[in-house]
């Protein structure tokens, strides 16, 4: 194990930056760390670069775990912890990301009574700044000469302005994986608070955005309040599913285990309506739940022949909302059970304990996938499940996810907020025709791993790389 903080990592040649980093420590009773390894896009991204090519991940520590790994001395290869104090990470991260810039892109406010930008906000956006500045100086630090530099995601908007300003020679990009707000709703914010983070992102050579749609929302935005987007590139890189990665992992024996367990909570014969989320505010649970419901309703047939299979996996449940829409996905999910269920019938099998082997299995066996979230940088379930499908299975996809552009051939799409058209397409992914439905699949299956994580990294860096210092 090296320190987080060795000579090699002063000199890296490509640098990644992202609040979450690939690993996470936990103080185990006995006092020693233990570290975590996690997966996703950007994990798979940098691996396929190799471990020569001199890459650093700079990443904050999230929990009492990492501040003391970092404390200890204690990290991993390539990988440097910033150790922001819990406050300041509190307020950056609950407070500004997840509480204002999630909410602006994701449509999310109730706005008769939120937002309001008081005295609160401002001292949550000072740390904000600190937050952004400590990453900036971290790769102002370890980077080499002319190293190109991908920062990820709103929670480090500020970041490109900053580190320009300290280190001009570097190439320096930003990849936003959320939606970026349509412009009349970034105008909710402040204006020089609009300012400041249109600016921030400008200080990148390069922005990438999952969908045209995004990107364009972005240069509105600029247009309308930053004098348009300037000398910085904009780009798109619509991340696909990781073919090789599900197809192995989803035919190991623990996803095999849990596939006889679903089938057996679902019952002999019945069709499953599957869903996968992180709990996030804009998965569009509870309008889902209310689809089931009315399904059940227009079409009594159904009744004890379909079970509603929704993972729900928290997140973000430091926030009050958060815990709120949680409960509230508990409650509805129990009220239809009591309203509809049999003594040999549960409606709704809602489980809220991350299992990933678990989450494969339902892919394997679901008849209808339900994506309906109210907006969606992109959403993976989309693409992923068409990959790992058994036998086919109908996709009912909100026209509000990143992934319609690439999938809405072949998907049954919906309005996230019509209840009534959602059910219809339930009931209309539940009658497709076995041939249907498999050749469908796999031309969305196709679409979906047009652009695995590994190359969606490499073209990033890539056109980052062909941008001429100027
Ligand atoms: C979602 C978004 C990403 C974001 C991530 C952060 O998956 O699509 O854009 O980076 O949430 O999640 P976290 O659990 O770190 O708040």
């Amino acid at each position: 194990m090296a320190s987080t903080h060795d000579t090699a990592a002063r000199a890296a040649e490509v640098l990644v930056a992202s609040n979450r980093g690939p690993v996470s420590y936990e103080v185990r009773e006995d006092g020693s760390l233990h570290a975590k390894r996690g997966g996703g896009g950007l994990v798979s991204g940098l691996s396929a670069i190799g471990p020569e090519a001199g890459a650093l991940w700079v990443c904050s520590a999230l929990s009492d775990g990492d501040r003391e790994a970092v404390r200890r001395g204690v990290g991993e290869e390539g990988v440097r912890m910033l150790a922001v104090p819990a406050d300041v990470h509190e307020d950056a991260y609950n407070g500004i990301a997840n509480s204002v810039l999630w909410f602006v892109h994701h449509l999310l406010y109730q706005t008769p009574l939120e937002p309001a930008f008081d005295a609160e906000f401002r001292r949550q956006w000072a740390s904000y700044e600190a937050y952004n500045r400590a990453f900036a100086e971290a790769l102002a630090e370890d980077a080499a000469d002319g190293a190109a530099v991908l920062v990820q995601d709103y929670h480090l908007c500020l970041v490109p302005g900053m580190l320009r300003e300290l280190r001009p020679d570097l190439r320096i990009g930003h990849f936003s994986h959320t939606p970026w707000a349509p412009v009349d709703y970034f105008a909710l914010l402040p204006a020089d608070i609009r300012e400041q983070l249109l600016r921030g992102m400008l200080g990148a050579d390069r922005l990438g955005f999952l969908t045209r749609r995004w990107a364009d929302a972005f240069t509105a935005c600029c247009t309308e309040f930053a004098g348009g987007p300037g000398k910085t590139r904009i780009g798109v890189h619509g991340l696909g599913a990781d073919a090789d990665f599900l197809r192995e992992r989803s035919h190991r024996p623990d996803v095999d285990e849990r596939m006889a367990a679903l089938r057996a909570e679902i019952g002999e014969g019945r069709k499953a309506i599957v869903r996968v989320d992180r709990t996030e505010l804009s998965k569009n649970i509870v309008r889902g739940l209310l689809a089931y419901r009315q399904l059940l309703d227009d079409h009594p047939e159904w009744r004890e022949r379909v079970v509603h299979v929704a993972f729900a996996y928290p997140s973000r449940q430091d926030l009050a909302v958060y815990r709120d829409y949680m409960a509230e996905v508990r409650r509805l999910s129990e009220e239809i059970n009591d309203a509809y269920g049999t003594p040999g019938w549960t409606p709704v099998l809602l489980n809220l304990k991350d299992d990933f082997a678990r989450s494969l299995a339902a892919y394997r066996l679901a008849d209808v996938a339900l994506v309906n979230p109210i907006r969606d940088g992109m959403n993976l379930v989309a693409k992923e499940v068409p990959v790992v499908s058994d036998e086919g299975c109908a996709l009912v996809l909100s026209r509000e996810a990143g992934a319609y552009w690439e999938l809405r051939e072949d998907a049954i799409t919906v309005n996230p907020y019509d209840v009534l058209e959602t059910a219809r397409a339930l009931h209309e992914g539940l009658t497709m025709k076995p041939e249907e439905r498999a050749e469908r699949t796999k031309r969305l299956s196709a679409a979906a791993t047009a652009l695995p994580p590994a190359q969606w990294f490499l073209d990033q860096l890539n056109a980052l790389r062909e941008i001429q210092p100027s």
